[in-house]
Parts: C-alpha cells; sequence; structure tokens
C-alpha cells in the first residue's frame, strides 16, 4: 500500500458548476483507494475565477480574493466528499493536521486551500510532505510539462521527465495572482524540490488517465524525479 497525494485542479473536476467531472471521477478514486491511502486536494475551478473576477471588479484586496477562492475549493471539496459517500471522511480538512488526522479512518481524504497567497497545488505539496507521500500527482489540463504553455506556443516542447530544477525554471516564469494560472504553482515546485517526493502530472480531461497511470502505469504526462528510479506503476 502506497499513500498518494493528489492536486485535483478544479478546471478538471468542475470547470464549471452545470458541466462537472464528479461523477466520472468517483470510480477513479475509489479504485485507487482500494488499494493506496489516498488524499485529494480539490481546486476552485471556473467557480472561483467567477468570484475572484467579481471581487477584483469591486476593488477588493488580492488576499481577500484569495480567501474567497479558498472558501470556493472548499465547496467543491464538500461536493466531492458527500458524491463519494462512505468511501470518504466526512468533513473536509481545514489544515493538514486535520487531514493526517482524518486519515486513521482509512477513507479518501479530501481538502481544499487552506492560505492565501498561494493555490491547491501548495496545500498539495506540503501535504505530501506531512504524510510522507510516494508520489505527489498534479492533475490539470494539460498531458505534463511544456518548456512553454502549450496552450499558447504550438511548438512548446513537452518534457516525458524532468528534475525539480527544471521544474523550477519552467514554473518560475508564471505570474502569481488570485485565480493566476500555471501547470503548477511556484510555492509547489519549491516544495517537491525539497521533499524527494517524484511528481506526476497528468492531463485529467479523462479521467482514467489518473488509474491507467498510477495502477497501470500507462503515462501520458510527465514525471519530476531527481533520480531515475521507476515511479509506475505503483
Ligand atoms: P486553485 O488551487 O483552484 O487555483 O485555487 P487555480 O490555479 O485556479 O487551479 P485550478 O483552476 O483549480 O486548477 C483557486 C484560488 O483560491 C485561492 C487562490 O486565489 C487561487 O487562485 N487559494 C487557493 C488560496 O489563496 N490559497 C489556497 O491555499 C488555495
Amino acid at each position: 500500500m502506497k499513500t498518494i497525494v493528489i492536486s485535483l485542479g478544479g478546471s478538471i473536476l468542475i470547470p464549471e458548476l452545470n458541466n462537472n467531472r464528479i461523477q466520472a471521477y468517483l470510480p477513479v478514486l475509489e479504485t485507487i483507494a482500494a488499494q493506496h491511502r489516498l488524499f485529494v486536494v480539490v481546486g476552485g475551478g471556473g467557480g472561483a475565477r467567477d468570484y475572484i473576477g467579481v471581487a477584483r471588479d469591486l476593488g477588493i484586496d488580492e488576499g481577500t480574493a484569495d480567501e474567497i477562492g479558498i472558501l470556493v475549493t472548499r465547496l467543491n471539496a464538500t461536493l466531492l466528499i458527500a458524491a463519494l459517500g462512505d468511501s470518504a471522511y466526512p468533513k473536509v480538512a481545514e489544515s493538514h493536521s486535520e487531514a493526517k488526522k482524518f486519515a486513521e479512518s482509512k477513507k479518501i481524504v479530501v481538502m481544499g486551500g487552506i492560505t492565501p497567497g498561494q493555490t491547491t497545488d501548495a496545500v498539495a505539496a506540503v501535504l505530501a510532505e506531512r504524510v510522507h507521500a510516494d508520489v505527489f500527482v498534479n492533475v490539470t489540463s494539460v498531458n505534463g510539462i511544456y518548456d512553454k504553455d502549450p496552450k499558447k506556443f504550438p511548438g512548446a516542447k513537452h518534457h516525458r521527465t524532468l528534475t525539480p530544477k527544471q521544474l523550477i525554471e519552467i514554473v518560475g516564469r508564471g505570474g502569481l495572482g488570485a485565480g493566476s494560472h500555471n501547470v503548477l504553482d511556484i510555492i509547489a515546485a519549491r516544495v517537491v524540490e525539497r521533499s524527494h517526493i517524484p511528481l506526476v502530472v497528468l492531463d485529467g480531461t479523462r479521467p482514467e488517465n489518473l488509474s491507467d497511470a498510477l495502477l497501470t502505469g500507462h503515462l501520458d504526462g510527465s514525471i519530476v524525479s531527481e533520480t531515475k528510479k521507476k515511479i509506475l506503476p505503483l
């Protein structure tokens, strides 16, 4: 049994409230949790971006907009917990310590954001450290890490494997503001570097990509690791 922390982007799970992938993710998460200890950190998605946009229009400061974003991530986490039913611990963890405590139940532990100035990727990266995860997975909307944003630059180069240092170089070029978008936030990238925990980045628009990567080793994505040690399948 391995320990897995997943950063499940809101743009994947709930890009829009009425156009979500929650139902499709339930069997995938349950299959993984049947074999491994699983933590899921849920992002804010379109809802968070809508709220943050309105907050900005009202002249509200970035820190407060972040707090609003955190509330949306917790709302999304609540929805996922309710949909998972008995497979999940019934309460959203509001700190890493709480997540550790909830994991004693042996159920899937779900959390959202915790601190302004970062995204749920950073929450998940630190959680991976705190629970001594074997792997940290970032489920996002691109099939791995490119040298440039592949949505803006069609010729961008895909990295199948890269070191934490290369990762920091790539994500360091992105910005940081409430609702800002990058393949992984820079804080998370720094935590990945110091924790020595391998990071897997994959495209979650097809939910089975997650179970395929973890359970069968079929990965269409990137692996960030300091060593050449085989990471997948778990
Ligand atoms: P997300 O983690 O969802 O950010 O948090 P994201 O980059 O938009 O990722 P996707 O689209 O879900 O994949 C939404 C917003 O909530 C605030 C930030 O403003 C973030 O942009 N937030 C989240 C925090 O301030 N702190 C946290 O710990 C988490």
